[in-house]
């Protein structure tokens, strides 16, 4: 029996490298070995995106996104959040367990309180949403950033006290992320995000992966003196892409003989290589837009039936149906 993995990524706008080696890569490693399932968190992201068809463009956009990456929707279950409904309403019956101090201590609730006192209830439950997604289908795994690390034990934790409280239901599930590349910095050496304007988009132009990485801070030591690759921001990109000449830069780096320029230079065409293939299949993909939506909802009816085979038992277990 394959193990289930499950997965789901917030449709708020560009990709990044960030978001490709810290989460999205992982589905398409595990969707030979695993029975997979992965969506498109819109329910979510309507905690932060208040216009249809930005929504609409922006839920399209990234079925594009794993597609292009090598998500093939013959091995894997690709589907929109909403076209599942019923987790909405498992939502609501794990919100009837959850205490309001437990949720309080999430982290994203207290970063955005701290940043913004008009926290909507719908962010404040975000975490409870992710667990109903996460049971409902029965996940043994859940590829995520390490950022989503907390949600997952929330759903730890939520699918524990179901179990107590109603007897056994759910299966506990796991994070997975991959240890040696659990945070992607940007090009100014802090956490690649959005909203730090530091990230280099996964389909980036040639332009766009020039102007990013010549825009990487460096020290100001000369091109003969020996450098600590561990300490250079130009090199953890390198690092990342694990290229080729990456073995013959890092002894450059601590030998002395690469300025940063050269080294910068290198990183570049690299990275061109690397994206490139990316970009041009994304573009192809593109063009066929009906093809999408026709995936989606094809993947949204059968994560749909089973759904409704858990929320048969959900039901009966609390008591919601009147028959058992
Ligand atoms: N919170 C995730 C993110 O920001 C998206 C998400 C929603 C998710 N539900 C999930 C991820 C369930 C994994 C499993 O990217």
């Amino acid at each position: 029996m394959k193990k289930t993995l499950l997965s789901g990524i917030k449709p708020t706008g560009t990709i990044h490298l960030g978001n490709y080696f810290g989460a999205m890569r992982q589905f398409v490693d595990f969707q030979n070995t695993h029975n997979s399932f992965v969506f498109i968190a819109n329910y979510h992201a309507l905690t932060s995106v208040s216009d249809g068809e930005l929504l609409r463009k922006l839920s399209i956009d990234i079925a594009m996104d794993y597609l292009a990456i090598g998500l093939d929707p013959k091995k894997v279950t690709m589907f929109l959040q909403s076209d599942v409904p019923e987790v909405t309403e498992l939502a609501w019956i794990f919100n009837t367990l959850t205490t309001v101090p437990y949720l309080m201590r999430a982290h994203a609730f207290k970063d955005s309180e701290a940043k913004n006192s008009e926290v909507n209830v719908g962010l404040f439950d975000y975490p409870i949403l992710m667990a109903a997604d996460i049971l409902m289908y029965g996940a043994d795994i859940v590829p995520v950033g390490l950022d989503q690390k907390q949600h997952v034990e929330i759903t730890r934790d939520t699918a524990q006290k179901f179990n107590r409280i109603f007897g056994e239901t759910f299966k506990v599930p796991e994070p997975l992320i991959l240890e040696n590349v659990q945070t992607v910095m940007g090009t100014d050496g802090r956490k690649m995000s959005k909203s730090y304007g530091n990230i280099i988009g996964l389909f980036a132009s040639d332009e766009e992966i020039q102007k990013a990485v010549m825009s990487i801070p460096t020290d100001s030591k000369g091109i003969d003196e020996p450098k600590d690759p561990a300490q250079c921001k130009v090199f953890a990109f390198h690092k990342l892409l694990a290229h080729d000449e990456l073995d013959q830069v890092r002894k450059r780096y601590v030998e002395g003989g690469i300025g940063y320029k050269e080294s910068k230079d290198i990183l570049v065409e690299k990275m061109k290589a690397f994206i490139k293939p990316l970009r041009e299949r994304r573009e192809e993909i593109a063009k066929n837009p009906d093809a999408i939506i026709k995936m989606l909802s094809d993947g949204g009816a059968e994560a749909r039936t089973r759904a409704q085979a858990m929320m048969k038992i959900v039901r009966e277990k609390t008591g919601l149906s009147l028959t058992n």
